[in-house]
């Protein structure tokens, strides 16, 4: 699974350059679930593009209210539905830090999607926590919002040191590797019904370290912001996942 995460960038100009990018770099390969999160206005542009390209890309958004009505500048489950889009991010850690994102706000919001689409729950520790040897107890203290839920079977974490967004620097695949199986034991003991979640990893993932972090066992995809920017540059990354890179 390998997400792109565009947070608030894009134009209607770099979208289409973007898909025509993509298509000319990417190697078909099945079953390996594509998804592109753009700001929710380019939606339906991007679906035209993908549609017409024919590419094997699903449209997801970066976040969801927790329902519809009363609720000015919301945007619902059911509307993402209605416009085709396949999945959620929750909880990333802009949303929590810029937005002032809560557990409980992050709960209720994993409640509202239900199946409706699939959910990618993000977590992940700041720079402070790491050094402190405080990483598994943010994560669990951000994983405790899924305890006694029924979670359906395509749940999905994405892992993502808040240190590691957009700097540059990761941990090495061997942490991430152990992190993403804390993290399944996590979910797997906490959600009513022993869910065993796909842990992508999140953190200035690109087309240089990709291949390494997709070695390691329990690291089932990425979450990439910057480099999912440029078509060639996500692309070469769906292709190194696929082991079709040249
Ligand atoms: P990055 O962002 O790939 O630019 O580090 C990842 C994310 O925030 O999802």
């Amino acid at each position: 699974m390998i997400i792109a995460n565009w947070k608030c960038n894009g134009s209607k100009k770099m979208i289409q350059d973007w898909s025509k990018h993509y298509k000319d770099t990417y190697i078909p390969f099945k079953n390996t679930f594509v998804g592109i999160a753009p700001p929710y206005i380019y939606v339906e542009q991007l679906i035209n593009l993908i549609n017409a390209y024919d590419l094997d890309i699903e449209i997801g958004v970066q976040d969801i209210d927790i329902s519809s009505g009363a609720r000015t500048g919301a945007i619902s489950v059911d509307m993402i539905q209605d416009i085709e889009c396949q999945f959620t991010i929750v909880g990333h850690s802009e949303r929590r830090t810029i937005f002032d994102e809560s557990n409980e706000s992050v709960s209720a919001k994993i409640d509202s999607v239900g199946n409706k689409v699939e959910t990618i729950l993000c977590v992940g520790e700041s720079a402070k926590e790491n050094n402190d040897k405080e990483t598994r107890n943010i994560l669990e203290d951000q994983l405790s919002v899924i305890e006694g839920k029924v979670l359906p079977s395509s749940f999905s974490v994405a892992y993502e040191p808040v240190w590691a967004i957009g700097t540059g620097n990761t941990p090495t695949p061997e942490e991430i590797n152990d992190i993403h199986k804390f993290i399944k034991d996590v979910v797997q003991s906490s959600s009513e019904n022993s869910i065993v979640p796909n842990v992508l990893y999140g953190g200035s993932v690109n087309d240089a370290n990709a291949e390494s972090f997709f070695k390691q066992d329990n690291v089932n995809g990425a979450l990439i912001g910057g480099a999912s920017l440029q078509g060639k540059s996500f692309a070469n990354i769906v292709n190194i996942f696929n082991g079709k890179a040249i």
